[in-house]
């Protein structure tokens, strides 16, 4: 689907909120070693006599080589690099507490507010897209809407690592039905579901919280205003990236469920992939997917100043921009921050919109693209408000 708005609706301000623990990939690398020893060792016997595979060792330099991350940022680190763990820490709250999830959304969205000056009373709705909800309900963005005191409604949507962009057609959507203001949020704790004993996918993933303020574009702007000049929407069913955490894991665990070969029962709960098939099929189906979506709204791909794409794989972003453009992109025009935060799903390509803009003139049009499982796409055409 693809919806040219006339530049009616425009992002007024971004917000980020960043954890303030990190953990490099070599003391992730070393808190998986030590697990694999660990593991080996306690396994001694049987995979001596061929009745159980030793697990190998992964290593940092593979991890920055693979995928272009050095680093990521999390809610807890010690969970995660204790081995007899390897998950983050993250205490339940009571009812009456603001969740975790919440929290962190909040404090992007109020990052937000103040680049754009911007009341409660400002905004009519709030919209909470991300990949990973800590709870069926109520709401996400119901309960951030309270936080922050906005009168109006609150939402959730998911669609995986395109959330964002989903995200702001459908708060661009409420603005065109009547909404002035919409406030949608990406609050994302991945590494609650991801497997940190999965040699292939250990390092993927950060956690993050953005925030895109939406606002008609009838009158002037107290922010940082840009005019969406377009948005288009593209969804594929593949089975390559998963995640199979929901309800219906309470009922089956009744069946009883067999553990899976290294003992974690909840490791089909985590996030899975086929990374190279991902890759694969991914990369064509997005770059088309820009390419199409430029070229519906008479901007030539050498105009854009920048594509701010979705942020999961370094390699996977160059072949995007390269198959767009015809030639390999520089990091001014599609800048990269997994590298600082790895991937952090759907706010990926907003931490790089919020990052890299600031050398924009009145007129400069940029893309941002999110993309992921699904498969799932999104592009967001943008230039910048006279
Ligand atoms: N440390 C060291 N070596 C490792 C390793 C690790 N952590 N993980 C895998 N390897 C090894 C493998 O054993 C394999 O060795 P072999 O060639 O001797 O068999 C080799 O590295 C290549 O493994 P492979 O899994 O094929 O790696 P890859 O080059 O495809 O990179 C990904 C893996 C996941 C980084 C890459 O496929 C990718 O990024 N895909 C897209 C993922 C994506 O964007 N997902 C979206 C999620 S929202």
């Amino acid at each position: 689907m693809t919806s040219n708005t006339n530049a009616d609706v425009r992002i007024v301000a971004t917000g980020l909120y960043t954890p303030p623990n990190a953990i490099s990939n070599d003391e992730l690398v070393a808190s998986f070693n030590k697990y694999v020893d660990e593991y080996n060792a306690a396994n001694a016997a049987d995979i001596e006599r061929g009745a159980t595979e030793p697990l190998q060792k992964s290593s940092a330099e593979f991890v920055e080589k693979a995928s272009g991350i050095k680093s990521r940022y999390c809610i807890d680190r010690d969970g995660i690099l204790d081995t007899s763990r390897m998950a983050p820490r993250i205490p339940e709250r009571p009812n009456g507490d603001l969740a975790v999830l919440s929290e962190i959304a909040v404090f992007a969205a109020r990052d937000a507010m103040r680049a754009a000056d911007l009341k409660p009373a400002d905004i009519d709705g709030v919209i909470c897209a991300a990949s990973n909800m800590q709870r069926g309900y109520p709401a996400v963005a119901v309960e951030i809407q309270d936080a922050l005191g906005i009168d109006g409604f609150g939402f959730d949507m998911n669609v995986a690592c395109a959330s964002a962009a989903f995200g702001i057609e459908t708060g661009l959507g409420l603005i065109r039905a009547g909404a002035r203001r919409i406030l949608m949020v990406n609050p994302e704790i991945c590494t609650a579901h991801l497997n940190f004993r999965d040699r292939d996918s250990h390092f993927i993933f950060g956690d993050v919280a953005t925030a895109v303020m939406l606002e008609r574009a009838d009158g002037p702007s107290k922010g940082d205003a840009w005019d969406i000049l377009g948005t288009k929407l593209l969804t594929k069913f593949s089975n390559n990236i998963r995640n199979n955490f929901g309800f219906l894991n309470h009922c089956e665990r009744e069946t009883g469920a067999a553990p899976d070969a290294q003992n974690d029962p909840h490791t089909d709960k985590l996030f899975v992939q086929e990374g190279r098939k991902v890759f694969k099929e991914v990369v064509p189906m997005v770059s088309e997917c820009i390419s199409d979506h430029l070229a519906s709204v008479g901007v030539a791909p050498d105009a854009v100043k920048r594509f701010w794409l979705h942020q999961a794989n370094l390699a996977m972003n160059e072949f995007i921009a390269r198959k767009v453009l015809g030639r390999d992109a520089n990091r001014t025009e599609a800048p990269v921050v997994l590298d600082e935060y790895a991937n952090t799903s759907a706010a990926g390509s907003i931490i790089a919109f919020h990052k890299h803009r600031s050398d924009f003139a009145a007129g400069d049009v940029g893309v941002i693209c999110a993309f992921g499982a699904g498969y799932s796409a999104g592009s967001v055409i943008v230039r910048k408000s006279a």
